[in-house]
């Protein structure tokens, strides 16, 4: 804002002036102030707003120095239009009029000009500061990726959905019924001893024991409990044995269980499908056998084997000597599996003489182990990323 001992807040009288040699001089003056004033760039008519505390110093500066001069109320140009025009003699307004309109369409273009330079200076910084070099490296943002075990998982819901399964999952603390008694499997039947598991400590009186299931096959009752047949689901989920940790046991570890069941399956469904199934995951060239087996929810039962996917079934190893991973059987044993045992039939209401079907329970971390040449289960729970940045 201009100030009072400014020239232009007084009269061209009270400055002396009052011929057309002293209005032309004084406005050259004035002129020459605003000509220093508009070369300046930006820094420069800020630090002279701040020096002079214009107000609306705080604007952009080119708006600040505009309303400097032309503001309508305290503008430099309203200035010498009220002190200078309005208030001289008449015989001077004419050459005051001249020069006030001279000096007003000079500031005018000039700062038009100089609102032109500024924006393409700007403008051109801003283009530099933004150029993009297409040559540099991408900022690379690290992005997890699933767990071995889940891909897995994946790989095989993908497999039988293709063949018309459906997944579902159930708890993993389960009560003795579930995980055994509606397997047909008796309190006090053998093969609880393979399956030795954690209960947990439950308070004096509790209505039944809980237990971490040792199995998936728990679902199996629970899903035809709830549903009518046909049913066809797998299960995928952890299970817990007390085992001690070693490079093939772990207390905790992951298994994908199946049943199918309807009015009409056969033991060909059966191994149709699980043959199905082994080829899509480790390919058609693997060769595949049952042998008779034993579990007490399925009859007959069967363990279900693949031929050595490192030797191809030779038993042999490449550099002379028996295949370490099959240990010179040519075969590996990869799940249980059977008819459903129509006992178990009993348990969930199923009419045993109307409905058939099969069922299978595998484990996913040796599945996981043999295709990726794993050598020890500990890996998969260490959660070291140095192994599980090896599979993306
Ligand atoms: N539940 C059995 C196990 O964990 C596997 C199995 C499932 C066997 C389904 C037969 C049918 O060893």
């Amino acid at each position: 804002m201009p100030t009072v001992d400014n020239a232009t807040a007084k009269t061209l009288n009270e400055l002396g002036v009052n011929d057309a040699q002293g209005v032309a001089e004084i406005f050259a003056e004035v002129r020459a102030r605003f000509d220093r004033q508009v070369a300046l760039d930006t820094d420069g008519i800020r630090n002279l707003m701040l020096q002079q505390a214009w107000l609306g110093s705080d604007r952009d500066p080119v708006t600040s120095l505009r309303n400097f001069w032309l503001g309508r109320k305290a503008g430099v140009l309203t200035l010498i239009t009220e002190n200078w025009l309005k208030r001289s003699p008449p015989s001077l307004k004419g050459v005051i009029g001249k020069q006030f309109n001279e000096l007003k369409s000079h500031i005018e273009t000039k700062l038009a000009e100089q609102r032109k330079r500024i924006e393409e200076k700007t403008e051109a910084a801003a283009l530099t500061r933004e150029q993009v070099d297409l040559s540099l490296p991408g900022v690379i943002h690290p992005i997890g990726s699933h767990h071995l075990i889940r891909q897995v998982f994946q790989e095989i819901e993908d497999i039988f959905f293709s063949i018309g399964f459906s997944v579902v999952e159930g708890p993993e603390i389960e009560t003795p019924y579930y995980n055994f008694e509606a397997l047909n499997i008796p309190e006090f039947h053998p093969v609880r001893d393979d399956m030795d598991t954690f209960y947990i400590d439950l308070p004096e009186g509790a209505p039944t024991p809980l237990l971490l299931r040792t199995h998936t096959s728990p679902m199996q009752i629970r899903t035809m409990e709830k549903q009518k047949p046909p049913v066809r689901v797998i299960v995928p989920g952890k299970v817990y044995r007390r085992d001690n940790p070693d490079a093939t046991h772990s207390f905790m570890f992951h298994q994908v269980e199946g049943l199918a069941v309807d009015t009409d399956i056969t033991f060909c469904d059966f191994t149709g499908t699980i043959e199905y199934f082994v080829k899509q995951f480790f390919g058609a060239g693997v060769k595949t056998r049952f042998r008779p087996s034993y579990f007490p929810f399925t009859e007959p039962s069967v363990e279900f084997d693949v031929s050595c996917i490192f030797c191809g079934g030779s038993g042999a190893a490449a550099g002379g000597g028996v295949c370490s991973k099959c240990k010179g059987a040519g075969w590996i044993e990869l799940f249980g599996a059977g008819m459903v045992d129509p006992a178990v039939y009993g348990f969930v209401n199923y009419d045993a003489k109307k409905v058939s079907g099969f069922a299978f329970g595998m484990g996913i971390d040796r599945l996981a182990m043999l295709r990726y040449g794993i050598d020890d289960i500990q890996v998969f729970f260490q959660n070291d990323v140095r192994f599980l940045k090896q599979f993306p």
